[in-house]
């Protein structure tokens, strides 16, 4: 009787202490700060060079909403499911609220500054150093704010948020593109990757100067299988792999990442308190467009919003584009009917039925190093 009574105090008690160990482990990011491209842009290009065009945004948001998708990004699945609002773009400056994070991404932005202007090469000049100064100005500037109150509190980060938020990136997949349109062979581009990387490194390094912690890091996905891909660059027929993709651009894809994957394990070292997480999304990827039936999309290798050509994709009339017939605009490259069952959106990136599947794989860890869950990636 007595030694029972006493087991189920007993049993209690480490009830409650393995609760309360697992309430503490999440991690409760009360923020996000996002660095990147238009894998993860959410109005940055857009406020700054104009807005992506209708039909854009057209599944979720209903209108033009700064992404390049026809609804959401990765990066809204993360901040919803994390609980926090959607990111707005930094370079936004109507109707903006940075109270649980900001987004520095831009789409064509690049790692390392590129020395040709956008008007030539079609690259952001909002590459990975210039967020890094903004995202600092952003920091200094929220604390300086915040102390004047009134409205401002609710519009900028707490200041013990900087700490606590994750910051994500997103971002490579231009500096390797970049070098294809220059003409650089495969090798030169391959060659040019530990610069591209000791850059993206001293970015991490960087924020972990000022504070940040957790680091949620996306690696380049499969760019030899997109229609832009396919349609842009020489491939001969040798190239293709047996899904459709072309091999030679895929594998430097890999070799980018493989070299990632190793800059993350020094910047461990280097960042003692920093918990950094890789995220293999180039699998992911790849493994959507190949085996599309089996997860229920269809026609894998075609823009859903385009014109024309093999892919569904012309570089000249790209989704959304638009031409005067009989004195009237009208959209030559719109939507296909059924976004939902698609995989590429615009012949460059993701629609959101496909950015939501992906999400979906690597929200619980199965795709990270270390392997686990989105909501405790604060843990090293
Ligand atoms: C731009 O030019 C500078 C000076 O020649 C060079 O160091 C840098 O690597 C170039 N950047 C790219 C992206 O090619
Ligand atoms: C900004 O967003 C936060 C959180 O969603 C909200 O509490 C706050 O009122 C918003 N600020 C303004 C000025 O709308
Ligand atoms: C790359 O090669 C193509 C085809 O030869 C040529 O039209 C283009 O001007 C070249 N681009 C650059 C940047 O040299
Ligand atoms: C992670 O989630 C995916 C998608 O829901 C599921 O297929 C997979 O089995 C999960 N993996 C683990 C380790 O829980």
């Amino acid at each position: 009787m007595e030694s029972g009574w006493l087991r189920h105090v007993v049993l209690g008690l480490v009830f409650l202490v393995s609760m309360a160990s697992v309430l503490e482990s999440s991690c409760e990011f009360p923020a996000i700060f996002n660095f990147g491209d238009s894998n993860s842009d959410t109005g940055g290009l857009s406020a700054a060079f104009g807005q992506a065009p209708a039909p854009n945004g057209q599944t979720f948001f209903h209108h033009p909403a700064g992404r390049y998708s026809d609804g959401r990004l990765i990066i809204d699945f993360l901040a919803e499911s994390l609980g926090l609002p959607y990111l707005s773009a930094y370079l936004n400056s109507v109707g903006s609220n940075f109270s649980h994070g900001a987004n520095f991404a831009t789409a064509g932005s690049t790692i390392r500054p590129q020395n040709t202007t956008m008007h030539q090469s079609g690259y952001s000049p909002i590459s990975l150093d210039v967020q890094l100064v903004q995202f600092s100005g952003f920091h200094k500037r929220s604390h300086e704010y915040r102390n004047q109150g009134v409205v401002f509190e609710t519009l900028l980060p707490k200041a013990d948020y900087f700490s606590s938020a994750l910051y994500t990136f997103d971002i490579g997949q231009n500096d390797l593109t970049a070098g294809y349109k220059l003409n650089l062979t495969i090798e030169q581009v391959k060659a040019s990757v530990p610069d591209m990387l000791a850059q993206f490194s001293n970015a991490v390094k960087a924020v972990y100067a000022q504070g940040g912690r957790s680091f949620w890091i996306h690696n380049t996905g499969p760019v030899g299988c997109l229609p832009y891909s396919l349609d842009r660059f020489l491939i001969t027929a040798s190239q293709i792999d047996k899904y459709g993709c072309a091999s030679p651009f895929n594998e430097v894809s890999q070799y980018f990442n493989r070299e990632l994957k190793a800059a993350v394990v020094q910047l461990r070292t280097e960042l003692p308190l920093a918990a950094i997480t890789y995220v293999d999304i180039y699998s992911l990827k790849y493994k959507l467009i190949t085996q599309a039936k089996k997860f229920g999309f269809t026609k894998p290798f075609i823009a859903c919003c385009g014109h024309g050509g093999k892919y569904n994709y012309n570089t000249l009339a790209r989704c959304g584009a638009k031409k005067i017939v009989n004195g009237k605009e009208v959209i030559i490259a719109n939507s296909c009917k059924d976004p939902s069952v698609r995989i590429i959106w615009d012949g460059v990136h993701y629609t959101e039925a496909a950015n939501k599947w992906i999400f979906q794989q690597i929200v619980n860890g199965s795709f990270s190093d270390p392997p686990i869950p989105l909501t405790i990636a604060c843990q090293h």
